[in-house]
């Protein structure tokens, strides 16, 4: 009697021991096997920690959430995810949401560290703001105009000036940035970026959105797009 109970018990256990290494093992392959960083595969960890000697249950180093709230997107040397210079300017620090590198490689074979193509910086102090299809960031026409080449520079500036009286580097008027965090996208009379109601819904006041310029219609009450001259889609 006590020799089948034994037997049966230890059959349940390796059936319970099975079962839970199959489960792990379909959970590492489903984790394994999503490198596409917009999918559902989750890069960071909710205790804020990264890098190295933080690992996910996957066991590759933690990264920081691109999208945090309180914008903790860069791993500090220390292995915090923070947003000070601490955490996203010093030599082993990296910021998950920078679009280029430092090296100026860009493009589909020169990955940024969340796996997304690096871009070039719009603002480059040299202006080396455009993609060659080489894969360097570069401002000669063989970085801007090749077919198979992407332009980043910036459509707008740092100064906050814009429209026909404030112009861009390569002489077409500034435009306001759409992603603004101050929501500084629309462009007053008076050549300011802004988000008042003076800078966004006067006659000839222009808004700036991922899908072009717009402007408010003061009799409909409706925001309609507009063609400016020379203006360009941002990448
Ligand atoms: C505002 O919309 C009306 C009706 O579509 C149009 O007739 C008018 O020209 C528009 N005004 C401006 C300033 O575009």
């Amino acid at each position: 009697m006590m020799g089948r109970e034994y037997f049966t018990t230890m059959k349940l256990f390796f059936l319970l021991f099975l079962f839970v290494l199959v489960t792990v093992s379909v959970g590492n392959f489903i984790e394994d096997g999503s490198n596409d960083p917009s999918g559902s595969v989750k890069w960071w960890r909710e205790d804020g920690r990264c890098g190295v000697n933080y690992k996910l249950p996957n066991g590759r180093p933690a990264e920081c959430n691109p999208l945090h709230p309180m914008g903790h997107t860069c791993c500090s040397d220390k292995g915090w995810c923070g947003k000070t210079s601490k955490h996203c300017q010093c030599p082993g620090c990296i910021d998950y949401t920078a679009r280029w590198r430092k090296d100026l490689r860009c493009g589909e074979e020169y990955a940024l560290p969340n796996g997304y193509p690096a871009q070039c910086d719009p603002f480059h102090p040299q202006g080396k703001s455009c993609c060659s299809d080489l894969g360097w960031c570069g401002k000669l026409a063989k970085h801007c105009s090749c077919p198979d080449c992407q332009d980043f520079r910036a459509l707008w500036r740092k100064d906050l000036r814009c429209g026909p009286m404030f112009k861009l580097p390569n002489g077409m008027p500034a435009q306001c940035d759409p992603r603004s965090a101050k929501k500084y996208s629309c462009c007053s009379k008076k050549g300011w970026c802004g988000a008042s109601v003076q800078h966004c819904k006067c006659r000839g006041c222009v808004k700036f959105t991922d899908s072009g310029p717009i402007e408010f219609n003061q009799s409909t009450k409706k925001w309609n797009k507009v063609k400016l001259r020379g203006s360009r889609k941002v990448a």
